[in-house]
């Protein structure tokens, strides 16, 4: 009989196994990691025929690759004559991807190209049978430039899952003055000792940073105004001083807001006077021009009026478009995560924006940050804590009677401190981890 994993909740509250047990971790895999629709990456990081991008869907390997005639692809990378990972390298450009065991050689969409000693197999061995191919995943769509790919043949379109959490991808977008992004730079990639779950669970979390983030709030209020000249430490001490905002300005000022499939974003963060990439800096007074010569004065501000902080599209990736940063989460076991931070370049727009995007990716994503460090030191807590035989079932219900409902099928937060983003996860996960139809699917094919 199917498992109901509804006995893992009560109102307010979450079982502590959610987040320590192997066996539903594997079973996350399948049924979120590979079922559902996850990003896999951009198409900028694959703009010519033969680019390849090797990434992952959960646990399993895959390979993100623009074909001879420009179709991008996501394939299982597992050479189908021993099970080797065909490609090793992170990136690259290849006419066809050649297995480093035996040589068995693969096409761009994953079908069998040659085979050294062809001659030495069974009679009845069919190069051109797909199980002698690199396996492709059965759905890969791209929306306006950012690929998902789902193990499920079929189920809902990407558009119908990423429902209003296309305005956040539209929002990053729209921010270039050529209307168009790139992946640019090179990543911060950070592991930490937990659960996947609590890196979601802290991105919305406004009722952490005044706490957890004491130490680089003090520092950054110490500080004066002028101590960097080239611009750069502006950003950093900004964002530390604005984490020091009092609770009063969490429950007065911010808002959150989560929708159906998990998704999730903190908004109106900042207004003119506390936003990090304050309106009148003189970086963002030519990023303005350009953005009106292009977009005209009224598109213009209304773009600039889109304040989100944080945008979360379940089960793996945060972006934030005000500083044109992507986190994509990759669970490696249940108490082992990887995250990986791109930066993108708005285009036509200074070259100074995408420095800034750069300056801010140090002080929030990188592996040096005095912010990031405190954050990864607690999931590691939560890690410790829940070893222990301390209570089995943990609070999300802070702000639980106040959900008010949003016009776009969502539920808002009475106000920023609310974990109802939390719990909408979660009502995601049940419905996932609950629905075995896909798999079976699977299984009977
Ligand atoms: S395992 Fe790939 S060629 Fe043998
Ligand atoms: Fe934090």
């Amino acid at each position: 009989m199917a498992q109901d994993f509804s006995k893992f909740f009560e109102p307010g509250r979450v079982h502590r196994k959610l987040y320590t047990d192997p066996a539903i971790f594997d079973l996350e895999m399948e049924r979120i990691f590979y079922s559902t629709w996850v990003y896999v990456g951009h198409e900028s990081q694959i703009k010519n025929p033969g680019d390849y991008f090797a990434t992952h869907m959960g646990r399993k390997p895959v390979v993100l690759v623009r074909d001879m005639d420009g179709t991008v692809r996501v394939i299982h990378n597992q050479c189908a004559h021993r099970g080797a990972m065909v490609v090793a390298t992170e990136k690259g450009n290849a006419p066809e991807f050649t297995c480093c065991y035996h040589g068995w050689t693969y096409h761009l969409d994953g079908k069998l190209k040659a085979v050294p000693l062809n001659h030495g197999y069974p009679r009845d061995f069919d190069p051109s049978n797909p199980k002698t191919a690199m396996r492709r995943v059965p759905r890969v769509t791209s929306y306006r430039g950012f690929v998902f790919a789902s193990g499920a043949a079929d189920g809902p379109a990407l558009e119908e899952t990423l429902g209003h959490m296309t305005t956040s991808l539209d929002d990053l977008i729209d921010r270039a003055p050529d209307g168009e992004i790139e992946v640019a730079g090179g990543v911060f990639r950070h592991a930490y000792d937990g659960n996947w779950k609590v890196y979601f669970e802290n991105l919305c979390d406004a009722a952490h940073p005044l706490f957890v983030h004491r130490s680089s709030i003090d520092a950054a209020q110490q500080q004066s105004d002028a101590v960097h000249s080239d611009g750069s430490g502006e950003i950093a001490i900004r964002q530390m001083r604005q984490n020091g905002a009092p609770y009063s300005f969490w429950e007065s000022q911010v808002g959150i807001w989560t929708y159906p499939n998990g998704h999730s974003y903190l908004g109106d963060y900042h207004d003119d006077s506390k936003l990090v990439a304050a309106l009148k800096d003189p970086v963002f007074r030519d990023y303005i021009a350009a953005l009106e010569k292009k977009k005209g004065k009224a598109e213009t501000k209304r773009i600039l009026e889109v304040r989100r902080w944080n945008s979360n599209i379940y089960p793996n990736v945060s972006l934030m478009s005000q500083f044109q940063q992507l986190r994509v989460v990759q669970p490696v076991s249940v108490n082992r995560t990887v995250v990986t931070t791109y930066n993108f370049r708005l285009k036509g727009a200074p070259e100074q924006v995408f420095r800034n995007t750069i300056s801010f990716a140090n002080i929030v994503n990188g592996t040096g940050s005095l912010v990031l460090t405190d954050d990864l030191e607690i999931y590691n807590r939560i890690d410790m804590g829940l070893s222990s035989e301390g209570t089995e079932w943990l609070q999300v219900g802070r702000g639980y009677h106040s959900d008010v409902p949003d016009a776009h099928g969502g539920r808002r937060g009475v106000n920023s401190t609310s974990e109802v983003y939390i719990r909408n996860m979660l009502d995601a996960w049940l419905g996932y981890m609950n629905d075995s139809r896909r798999e079976q699917a699977r299984a009977a094919s």
